[in-house]
């Protein structure tokens, strides 16, 4: 599977950050999972400059912006230079700060533009009883995937993360039932956008509350190919138990 750990802003010191590291580079050693850092900036760079190890590496947000006059942003460039080959694009913490569908659409044709795999977030805000929250998660995708050419959409991971689901316990996570549900509609959805069944192959996660607790309910039979994981993955035990979890 292919598991994205996204440190968010728990991460900030420099001890627990190589902790973290060596224990990611022991698991994806084993070969049995990829895994994939996602580090604040300055660590990122501090990592993944110089690694020689399985572990790959994720930016967790990028610039709309080529470079140059953009004070505070990290292009898609300078994050795949230092080492990223993946990009954390519309996490539900950047659209609650505004982002919109259009502007996370240029932040992916960036990402693309440089090389790094998005890591294209979308999810429901909550559920309602008329499911209107299906059409939101149908626009989310639309907006980003309708404008790229086909062989740009290939080069890309869904991550499937219920807002109202992310940041609590495993006892509030999605049910292993209506992920599977989710997943089958996210696939008819994506394959609207691909010739034949070449949309089956862009991998699907789920990022919301996985523990050690729930994740080999959620990987069973749901048809989900890893996980994006925040708070719990920022432990080195509680990482590598997750990781083992699998398998
Ligand atoms: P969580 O976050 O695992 O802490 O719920 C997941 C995410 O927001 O990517």
């Amino acid at each position: 599977m292919l598991i994205v750990a996204n440190w968010k802003a728990y991460v900030e010191t420099t001890d627990k950050a190589k902790r973290l590291y060596a224990t990611a580079k022991r698991l994806a050693g084993e070969k049995k999972h990829e895994i994939v850092l996602g580090p604040p900036g300055p660590y990122l760079g501090y990592l993944s400059i110089g690694n020689r190890s399985k572990v790959k590496f994720a930016a967790q947000d990028i610039s709309a912006a080529q470079g140059g006059a953009a004070t505070g942003e990290l292009t898609a460039a300078l994050a795949h230079r230092v080492g990223a080959s993946f990009a954390i694009i519309g996490h539900s913490e950047r659209r609650a700060q505004g982002e919109t569908d259009t502007l996370i659409l240029k932040k992916v044709q960036q990402a693309l533009g440089a090389g790094l795999i998005p890591v294209l977030c979308i999810g429901e805000t909550e559920r309602d009883p008329e499911a209107r929250y299906l059409n939101q998660l149908r626009s989310q995708l639309k907006t980003v995937l309708e404008p790229l050419p086909p062989k740009e959409r290939a080069h890309m991971v869904i991550a499937y993360e219920p807002v109202w689901a992310i940041g609590k316990s495993a006892a509030e996570a999605i049910t292993p039932t209506d992920l599977t549900e989710m997943i089958l509609y996210l696939r008819k959805i994506l394959g609207e956008y691909f010739p034949a069944k070449a949309g089956s192959a862009v991998p699907i996660l789920y990022g919301g509350s996985v523990e050690p607790g729930n994740i080999v309910a959620l990987a069973s039979g749901t048809g989900i190919d890893g996980f994006l994981i925040g708070r719990a993955s920022t432990d080195s035990a509680t990482f590598s138990a997750l990781v083992k979890a699998l398998g």
